[in-house]
């Protein structure tokens, strides 16, 4: 069941919304307990890449192209560093409409790019960051009377809320804390405002302290600072000037959550350990939150026994190629018995 079948009574759907559906959402949680033992923890993963275009942007591109849509949009328009473009280009697709993506250039991960192109979106690759990009679709937007699709879309926020309800339908109450990746700073504002909002319903008891965690070359809500040159190996989140900055702050001091950076090479590890001891390949910007906590871990920081759901927000496959330059090749033999005996002993 699509999100605006399941939620649909606390999201804005009328009678004249039309029913645009993936399937996206439902995805599943999963208990890591390996990897929570040996941080003290009770550690959930939300495998936001299970849903259809493999991140949690398609939750509120759902209801964005559907509202578009019963406005009368005729094209869709938004900037991206790879995820959201995906998103934004699948769904136009089913509803056949045109759809725009800016992408900063050279700086997408190949199976994002791949996915845009694929589902026949006009791809434009600017020479800037994400937050140029942003300002020119918003731009584009105006001038050419483009749905933007962006998170500037309040559309977009209030359908990422469900993944917060799901998380509280699971566990049957919020989590203790809630780690998360932050960009552009959309998600961590909006899942604050599902774990509120399922609470003032009376359909959870506890509220999560927000955790925010950012790559260290892209860490404007750490530093209180905008970053003009922002870098990290984690694309997703190559940010320096994030939109929902207000937002998010207000998630994180409201919860009694805090911002923290977290480096390449940490990112890195969290990939590897989430990967071979937990079986799940997410992207390098979702293994931000276990490169955080194991790095809290270590400073004493984590609450002992505390429950924790971590956000992976998208799927590995996107970007094969980090991932590839983190392991050692395949093991190259011969096609005979002998060969493969030598090979298994080594
Ligand atoms: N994780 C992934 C995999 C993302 O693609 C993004 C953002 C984030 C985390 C951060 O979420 O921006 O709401 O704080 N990707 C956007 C995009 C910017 O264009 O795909 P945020």
């Amino acid at each position: 069941m699509g999100v605006l079948k399941r939620y649909g009574e606390y999201l804005p759907v009328t009678k004249k919304t039309p029913a645009v559906n993936l399937e996206e959402g439902s995805t599943p949680l999963v208990l890591l307990d390996r990897i929570g033992s040996s941080l003290g923890i009770e550690l959930w993963g939300k495998l936001e890449g299970c849903n259809p275009t493999g991140s949690f942007k398609d939750r509120g591109m759902v209801l964005a192209v559907a509202k578009a849509m019963e406005d009368g949009a005729s094209a869709f328009v938004c900037a991206s560093t790879g995820n959201t473009s995906a998103s934004a280009a699948a769904y136009a697709a089913h509803v056949g409409a045109p759809c725009y993506v800016l992408l900063p250039s050279g700086k997408v991960a190949m199976g994002k790019l791949a996915q845009a192109l694929i589902y026949g979106a006009r791809v434009i690759a600017v020479d800037g960051n994400f937050d140029r990009t942003l300002e020119m679709a918003r731009e584009a937007s105006a001038k050419c009377g483009f749905a933007i699709v962006n998170s500037v879309n309040p559309y977009r926020l209030i359908s990422q809320r469900t993944g917060a309800w799901e998380i509280c339908e699971s566990l049957g109450d919020a989590p203790d804390l809630h780690a998360i990746p932050v960009g552009n700073a959309g998600n961590i504002s909006a899942y604050w405002a599902g774990y509120k909002e399922f609470r003032e319903r009376g359909r959870s008891k506890k509220l999560p302290r927000m955790m925010g965690f950012q790559a260290e070359g892209a860490a404007p809500l750490v530093t209180g600072m905008a970053c003009p040159v922002p870098e990290t190996v984690a694309t997703a989140i190559r940010i320096g000037n994030p939109v929902s900055a207000h937002l998010a702050r207000e998630a994180v001091r409201e919860s009694g959550g805090e911002f923290n950076s977290v480096t390449d090479a940490e990112i890195l590890e969290a990939q590897k350990i989430l990967a071979a001891r937990g079986g799940i390949f997410a992207e390098p910007a979702s293994c931000a939150p276990l490169a955080g906590l194991i790095k809290l871990k270590k400073s004493g920081l984590l609450p002992e026994g505390s429950r924790v759901v971590m956000v992976l927000t998208g799927n590995g496959l996107k970007d094969p190629d980090t991932a590839l330059s983190q392991v050692e090749k395949p093991v190259a033999i011969g096609g005979t018995i002998e060969d493969l005996m030598e090979a298994l002993r080594q």
